[in-house]
């Protein structure tokens, strides 16, 4: 099968709702990551989505719908301060674990009893949804352990010849995955951060936790437990204070005939002489945006990534730092 990607337009998305009615797959933009879309009612598309990535079987898909969806067809609200939550940040990288009403087919949650829905507000995404009207269950569109795709071309390159169609829809803004969040209980508990950190969900609901994963706990959000985010070539990771470590081991690689190259905030690339880089901007914003383009990028042209770690954990640095460590630790 010849891969394609495509403009958004009537025809593409006539091809695309074709697909997913024919219990197919098709790659998606949202503003986080790129997707790989299929109907939530369809096992046999599910069972492809797996098949595609070669994803491990209990780890459930978010669910995504269009703006004027009614969820409330999906999913038990538990909790008023939801709807503070959806009206703040939706559409948008948020995703919301509810309660099911376990009509989406069992192989899309793994057969667990929660459903994850999210609401992406990419305008291209939004017109797909719009257009199949139907809940979409979509994984990031790389293979299963690889650094998710922010462009299309990122899509090709890991499922060229396994999907039919890609829509082209630019490179995503966001460039991490949502956050996950658990509306299940009174209190909201971050499952996977994201874009939409603690703090900002602190000011509408007052409190929100964070869910601690020891190997003891039951896992909450499945994926988190699996390594992922990685990128084909060698990497390494040191903290901001470790610069000069950085700096060793890159002059040692290169010495031994590797090409190394930093991956680090401005800052940093402004600190590390002539040497390689691959810059990933100076606020949390852009480092979230590149984080991800330029692991792809370095795999492209580095024998091996040596990345450096801010000087915060606060705020989108958290969701930074919970891929960089995933990624290049
Ligand atoms: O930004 C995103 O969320 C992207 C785009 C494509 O929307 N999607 C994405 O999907 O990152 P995926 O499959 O790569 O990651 C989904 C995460 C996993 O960590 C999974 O365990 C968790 O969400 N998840 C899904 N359903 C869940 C549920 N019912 N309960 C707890 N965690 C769930
Ligand atoms: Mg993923």
């Amino acid at each position: 099968m010849k891969t394609q990607i495509k403009k958004i337009n009537k025809d593409s998305l006539s091809q695309a709702k074709k697909i997913i009615l024919n219990g197919g797959v098709v790659g998606m933009p949202t503003e986080t990551v790129y997707g790989l879309g299929a109907s939530a009612f369809s096992s046999n598309a599910v069972k492809t989505v797996f098949e595609v990535k070669g994803r491990p079987n209990d780890n459930p898909l978010i669910c995504h719908v269009h703006k004027n969806y009614d969820i409330t067809n999906l999913v038990y609200v538990e909790h008023n301060y939801v709807y503070d939550l959806i009206k703040k940040f939706t559409p948008g990288p948020l995703t919301l674990v509810f309660k099911s009403k376990n009509l989406v087919c069992k192989e899309a949650v793994c057969g667990g009893d929660t459903l994850a829905i999210r609401i992406p507000s990419h305008k291209g995404c939004q017109k797909f949804l719009k257009y199949v009207d139907l809940p979409i269950v979509a994984p990031s569109a790389n293979l299963s352990k690889h650094t998710s795709p922010v462009k299309a071309e990122q899509v090709y390159n890991d499922l060229n010849t396994k999907i039919e169609l890609i829509l082209q829809g630019g490179k995503c803004k966001g460039g991490i995955e949502s956050t996950v969040l658990d509306v299940t209980g009174e209190v909201p508990r971050i499952l996977r951060p994201g874009l939409i950190t603690k703090e900002m969900i602190e000011k509408v609901v007052g409190v929100c936790e964070i869910a601690e994963h020891r190997e003891s706990d039951k896992v909450r959000s499945p994926g988190v437990k699996y390594s992922h985010y990685k990128p084909s070539c060698e990497t390494s990771l040191f903290n901001m204070d470790d610069i000069d470590l950085a700096i060793e081991l890159y002059d040692l690689k290169e010495e031994q005939g590797y090409r190394p190259y930093i991956l680090c905030s401005d800052v940093v690339a402004k600190q590390v002489g002539k040497r390689r880089t691959l810059n990933l901007g100076k606020t949390g914003k852009q480092i979230a945006s590149n984080l991800y383009d330029k692991l792809l990028e370095g795999e492209k042209k580095a024998d091996v990534i040596i990345a450096v770690a801010f000087d915060r954990e606060d705020g989108v640095y958290y969701g930074i730092m919970n891929r960089l460590k995933k990624s290049c630790g």
